[in-house]
This record gives C-alpha cells, structure tokens and sequence, in this order.
C-alpha cells in the first residue's frame, strides 16, 4: 500500500510515497482502507522533528490523524462497526497513520460516518471539531467565550460548537476570514490586525487560544475572575501555568485531543442536524503531500486541507 512516511526529521523535501506492507490487526484494532483524510498542523510538526521526544528516532515514521474510509477487517474485540461500514475517526497519540491506503487503527478510536455531508468533509472533522468539543463541553449557555484562530480547522469547529452549546461568542480573524466566520454564527468579530486583543475592553469566561500565540498571563486581564485560558500547544510554558492555577480562581489547560467513541457520535448528530457544517479549504491527491506541507506552514488555510486518497 501507498504510504506517506519520513526517514529523518526535516522540511517537506523528507516527505515520501512508499510502498508498505498492509498493516496487521490487533484483536481491538480496525483496518480501514481510507478514503479522504485531513491535514493538520500537527503533521508539519511531526515532519520537523518537533515533538522528537515523543514520536521518537524509530523511521520510517508514518504521518497523518484524521480520515474518513471502508472498515476492510475487525478484530474480535471490536463490536461497534462492521466489516463494509464506512468510518470517520482520528488516531490519537504521535505516531500517525492515516495518510496512507490503510490504516489499522484501534477500533475506540472509530465511529460510524455521519450521513449527508460526503468522504472529503467527513474526513475534514474528526481532529479538529474534537478538539473544539473537548475544550469546550465544560462550558454552560450564556457564558461568553473569545476564540483566537476563529478561521482554521479548530477555530471554525469551534466556532460552531461553542454556538450549539449557547456560548456568546466573539472571534478573532484577518479581514479576509471575516464573512466565513460571520457565517459560522459568531456573535462579534475582532480583527486582529486592526486592534490589539490584549487591550480589548471585554471580559471573558473562556479565552480559547486556538492558534496559540498568547498565553495565560497575556489574557489574564480579559478573563473574569474565574475565568479559563485554554490553549492548543502543548508546550512546557502552558502545562506549567495549566499546573500552578489549579487552585487559583482563574485557570488556565492545554487540551490534548482524544478520539473517542462517545464524542464521535455527539458530533455526528450535530453533523446530521445541521449544526456542525465541515469548512473545506482545498481537496488534494495524496501525490501532492508536500505542497499540502508547505500551504499548512502558510498558516493561511481557511478550513480544512483533505487529500484524496482512494479513488473512488
Ligand atoms: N492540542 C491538541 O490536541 C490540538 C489539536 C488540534 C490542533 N492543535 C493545534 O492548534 C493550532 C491550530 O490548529 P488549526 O488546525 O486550527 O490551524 P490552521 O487551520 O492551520 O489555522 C490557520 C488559521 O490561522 C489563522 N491565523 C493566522 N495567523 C493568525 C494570528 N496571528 N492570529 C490569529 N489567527 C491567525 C488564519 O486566519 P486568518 O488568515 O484570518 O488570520 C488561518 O485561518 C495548531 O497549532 C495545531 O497544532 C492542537
């Protein structure tokens, strides 16, 4: 099977199409042969050695987290798909997978494809709009949230969700973002070229820094008094604030995404009603991997990249 891999750490010249042996199932694993699947900041990382300690020096490292495809084989553990469903979900952890033919991947980590939207959006969510879910689910109607990054993959699903679950919400994009965000259903907008966030005359009960370029002490003035900071980076400056205000009124947590079953399927209804709508930026072949690497590190997407990778 054709497979997105690295042998070193490096720019997107590393990325390679190779021939790999199709993967082996573990009793609570799937294989899938994918469809669509996303691309993600996180993929750029990877290649560029970022997160070395975790994804480690073992090469040919396999890139890739979210997909959409045909449930091919099912271990004997696994009892929510069958064999000819077809599947969206994300890998979970550092060593990816998804940007390739198949993938065997733990069956928990997949649910059934919400119906009515097609391969590619599907493809589009999982990473993304369970990231949002999950920074966001702890959050009641009628709180007043600020999300940076509103534009991206994350920022338009959470966009979104925070309005399914009644949040006010006030985004933050560029001028040329701005109609798209509008049309997710934000409540105020804020251009960050125009005005300096930090200084905005607001308070807020969540400040979501999904494209991460503040951090807790930055915003602190913008949060109420037990207001939350919440950030996508999982770096040491954000697990240390994370750990020294757990008993301060005003908090701040890293949200590290975890596919789940549970949270799949709270998306899929939104999906199917309506209320969760995928935004796609571009749809590339899979030959394409390293242009799709040098248009992500643009950080200019508006949405998702998908790359094809079955034709259908
Ligand atoms: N921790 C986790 O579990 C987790 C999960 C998913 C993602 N992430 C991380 O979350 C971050 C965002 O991911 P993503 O997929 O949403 O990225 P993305 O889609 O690549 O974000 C692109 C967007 O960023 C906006 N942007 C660019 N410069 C900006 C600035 N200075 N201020 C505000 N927005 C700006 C752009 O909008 P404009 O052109 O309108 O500025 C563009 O639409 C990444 O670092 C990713 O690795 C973490």
């Amino acid at each position: 099977m054709k497979a997105v891999v690295i042998y070193r750490y490096g720019k997107p010249d590393v990325l390679q199409i190779v021939d790999l042996p199709l993967p082996r199932i573990k009793p609570d694993e799937a294989l899938i042969k994918v469809r669509f699947a996303a691309a993600n900041p996180k993929d750029t990382f990877i290649r560029k050695g970022r997160f070395k300690l975790l994804t480690g020096w073992r090469f040919p490292l396999q890139l890739g987290s979210d997909l959409c495809g045909d449930v091919i084989e099912v271990g004997h553990q696994v009892n929510h798909i069958r064999v000819g469903d077809v599947v969206w979900g994300a890998v979970n952890g550092w060593r990816g997978g998804a940007h390739a033919e198949y993938i065997a991947i733990k069956g928990a980590w997949v649910a059934h494809k919400p119906t009515g939207i097609s391969d590619a959006e599907a493809a589009a969510l999982p990473l993304v709009s369970l990231t949002a879910l999950q920074a966001l689910k702890q959050f009641k109607a009628g709180q007043r949230i600020f999300i940076n990054g509103a534009s991206g993959g994350v920022g338009t699903a959470a966009v979104q969700i925070a309005k399914v679950l009644g949040l006010h919400v006030t985004a933050t994009c560029s001028e040329r973002t701005v109609e798209l965000v509008k049309s997710l259903g934000a409540d105020e907008l804020v251009d960050y070229t125009q005005q300096d966030i930090k200084r905005l005359d607001a308070q807020f009960d969540v400040f979501f820094d999904v494209f991460g370029n503040f951090h807790f002490s930055s915003v602190q003035g913008l949060l109420t008094h037990d207001g939350r900071y919440i950030t996508t980076v999982p770096n040491p400056r954000n697990f240390w604030d994370a750990l020294r205000t757990r008993f301060t009124y005003q908090t701040a947590q890293v949200i590290v995404v975890q596919s789940n079953i549970a949270d799949l399927e709270r998306l899929r209804n939104w999906v199917e009603t309506g209320q969760l709508k995928p935004v796609i930026d571009s749809v590339y072949p899979l030959s394409d991997i390293r242009a799709v690497h040098e248009k992500l590190e643009t950080k200019r997407t508006q949405g998702k990249i998908v790359l094809e990778i079955a034709q259908q």
